[in-house]
């Protein structure tokens, strides 16, 4: 089955075409144009500005993939309907719908965190992204498929969730966050250091030479009995923290190797101490609500989605903790290039849907910016 998917939430305007089986995932021709270099001056994505870049793109990008793929249309078209930016949904959903109308394909209405959840199965190697010359088509055979009942912890600048999914296309929301996301909370304390949007990639990468026990952050609702999560507190506490000891990527002091047994240097906290114990406040939030999730719940495969697991350190400890704690579940992350966001993964989560013909005819399909992944009938 051939899929277009289009995908335009938040600040990725991305057209990819599949063609899927029960046995493989193709990649046919793939394609996102990142609107970073316009929203990172601003310090976060301008919704209004996003919704006229992603107009701009998106029909130069479908014109492309389908000359790419060498096909004139689709079978189906998989549109990302919410949750995101309203000014960047209506643009996919309009397209989408007009294209149907054109071509008389039906329309899979996907929610972005399905799609953040199947971007475990897209499966080419990290070898493959170096070799430019290499085709596009890679299939992941004995692992395109996922082991049910499946736990996943989707972090992103928009999401934090945790879900159940008892079944393919079973979804159950247990937890998320009650304030802001954690890469909205990376974000916001890179742009208080001064660095540019995305800020989590460049903390990620400063915290790499820090001292994560250097300051004792706080770690808000990790003992709460639900599986919710806050990270406004955190946002606050780094605020003040900058605020009493004028530190900023201004004025970086230069990474010193501590003197004495590390954590226990007599030397100010550096940028990178900073760094290191503000995303080890977050890992230590992420892991142990996924962890108590594990649990209660038993799932056979841990999925760690969305832009925030992107970041190594959260990788690297959940890994250990389920090796330790849970040792029956299998963790499953995407690989680097498709934890952004991303059209393919958008095509891959439509598949079972299409299967099942659980479509949405153009003339009632509409954005949803608030669309529950548990809820089917928004439309
Ligand atoms: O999934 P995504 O591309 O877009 C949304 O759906 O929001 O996620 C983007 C988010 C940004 O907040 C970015 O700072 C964060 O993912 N991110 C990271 C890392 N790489 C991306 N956060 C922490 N560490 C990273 N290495
Ligand atoms: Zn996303």
């Amino acid at each position: 089955m051939k899929i277009l998917g289009i995908e335009s939430s938040c600040d990725d305007t991305s057209v990819a075409l599949l063609d899927i089986t029960d046995e493989k995932i193709e990649i046919l021709a793939e394609k996102t144009a990142s609107q970073i270099d316009v929203h990172k001056k601003y310090g976060g994505v301008v919704p209004e500005i996003a919704g006229r870049k992603h107009a701009e793109k998106i029909i130069p990008l479908v014109d492309h993939i389908l000359e790419e793929a060498h096909i004139t249309k689709p079978d189906v078209i998989a549109v990302t309907s919410g949750p995101g930016l309203i000014t960047g949904l209506v643009v996919g959903v309009e397209t989408a719908k007009a294209l149907s109308y054109l071509w008389n394909v039906p329309i899979v209405a996907v929610n972005h965190i399905e799609g953040h959840i199947h971007s475990v199965l897209i499966g080419l190697q990290q070898s493959d992204f170096s070799n430019q010359n290499k085709k596009k088509s890679e299939v992941r055979s004995p692992k395109s498929k996922i082991d049910y009942p499946a736990l996943c912890i989707i972090a992103s600048g928009g999401h934090t969730e945790l879900i159940f999914v008892s079944d393919v296309n079973k979804y159950e929301r247990i937890g998320g966050t009650v304030d802001d996301a954690a890469g909205e909370c990376f974000d916001k304390v890179a742009k208080l250091l001064g660095f540019d949007y995305p800020g989590g990639p460049k903390i990620s990468k400063f915290a790499e030479e820090g001292n994560p026990r250097a300051i004792e952050f706080p770690r808000p609702m990790i003992n709460s009995k639900d599986f919710n999560f806050s990270f406004a507190g955190l946002k606050t506490s780094a605020l003040y923290w900058l605020r009493d000891n004028q530190l900023s990527a201004m004025n970086i002091i230069p990474y010193k190797l501590p003197t004495g047994i590390y954590g226990q240097t007599q030397e100010p906290p550096t940028i990178n101490d900073f760094c290191a114990s503000f995303e080890q406040a977050i890992i230590d939030v992420l892991v142990t609500k996924t962890l108590k999730a594990a649990k209660q719940y038993k799932p056979k495969t841990i999925i760690l989605g969305g832009g925030v697991s992107a970041n190594k350190k959260l990788r690297e400890t959940l890994e250990m903790t389920i090796k330790q704690e849970t040792p029956n579940s299998e963790l499953r992350t995407p690989n680097l290039k498709y934890a952004m966001d991303n059209a393919t993964m958008i095509a891959v989560a439509a598949y079972h849907h299409a299967k099942n013909k659980e479509f949405t005819s153009w003339d009632k399909l509409e954005a949803n910016p608030n669309w529950k992944i548990t809820d089917f009938t928004n439309f």
